[in-house]
């Protein structure tokens, strides 16, 4: 049984993926969707080209790992493709964020970096030869950013892991693409707090933009996939400016 898996499904970046999938691959039997929304999972099943699985749950808890794994012993599919789509942000000073703020920059790190190394862990002994992964990293892997501190830094890690990962697999013919939008609208908004900084407004993209992209670069076997021009000046300039530098930029734009 040849099956795409995407976590984060029932929205966003995720969902956009899910719809594209269909026109992607011309013989995918079954596309396995993961969220914990389980009526916008349904929904899907609509709109895929594709008959879709839902796996119902919450990736910081186990029981939608046990699931994943019972139907991966039971169906044992080839899994062609691995999008790691869930994931966070809360924006705010991190000393300055208290009460249940504080358990959501220890949810992110889990989510961010946990959920989606288990998943690849998980999924990879059933991929072959002309697999793909495809990691939902972001621009703001490119540099620390000052108010977004561990989303930031959560991203760094999936930008690093995914290319020596990328590097691992290759010899197996499994191809491994991190994804580093600039701002996507998509309800990541109402989850991280409003987006204010008039810079990064001018630059948001629209997920099936983004989506379309990041397949394109991966059926090219690129490990990295950046949309828009502004982006990639964004992490041209992270490679050549001090950190330092950058960061003082940033307190002055948010300030
Ligand atoms: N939008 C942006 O500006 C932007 C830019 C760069 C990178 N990204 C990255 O792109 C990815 C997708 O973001 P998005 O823009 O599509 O945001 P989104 O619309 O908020 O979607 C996030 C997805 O993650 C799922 N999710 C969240 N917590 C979960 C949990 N504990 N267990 C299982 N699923 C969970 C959500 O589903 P449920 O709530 O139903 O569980 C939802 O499907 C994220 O990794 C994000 O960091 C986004």
């Amino acid at each position: 049984m040849r099956t795409a898996v995407v976590t984060g499904a029932s929205s966003g970046i995720g969902r956009e993926f899910v719809r594209q999938l269909g026109y992607f691959y011309k013989d995918l039997d079954e596309i396995w969707v993961i969220a914990r929304r389980a009526e916008r999972l349904e929904a899907l099943k609509k709109e895929s080209r594709v008959p879709v699985r839902i796996f119902e749950g919450d990736l910081l808890k186990k029981q939608v790992y046990k699931e994943y794994h019972r139907s991966l012993k039971d169906l044992c599919p080839d899994v062609r493709m691995l999008v790691n789509s869930a994931g966070f942000g809360k924006s705010g000073s991190f000393i300055n964020i208290a009460g249940e703020g504080k358990k959501l920059q220890t949810d992110m790190v889990d989510l961010n970096c946990r959920a989606l190394t288990r998943m690849t862990q998980m999924t990879i002994p059933w991929m072959g030869k002309g697999g793909r992964i495809i990691n939902l990293a972001s621009a703001a892997a490119f540099c620390p950013q000052n108010g977004f501190a561990v989303y930031a830094a959560t991203k760094a890690y999936v930008l690093s892991f995914s290319r020596a990962l990328g590097s691992e697999l290759k010899s197996c013919g499994i191809y491994v693409t991190a994804v580093c939008p600039g701002p996507v609208d998509t309800e990541f908004f109402s989850v991280s707090g409003e987006l204010t900084n008039p810079l990064k407004k001018l630059t948001l993209a629209s997920a099936p933009g983004v989506v379309r992209k990041a397949l394109s670069d991966s059926r090219k076997k690129r490990s990295v996939s950046v949309y828009g021009a502004g982006m990639k000046a964004a992490r041209l300039g992270a490679k050549f400016i001090p950190h330092s530098l950058i960061l003082k930029a940033e307190e002055l734009f948010t300030k």
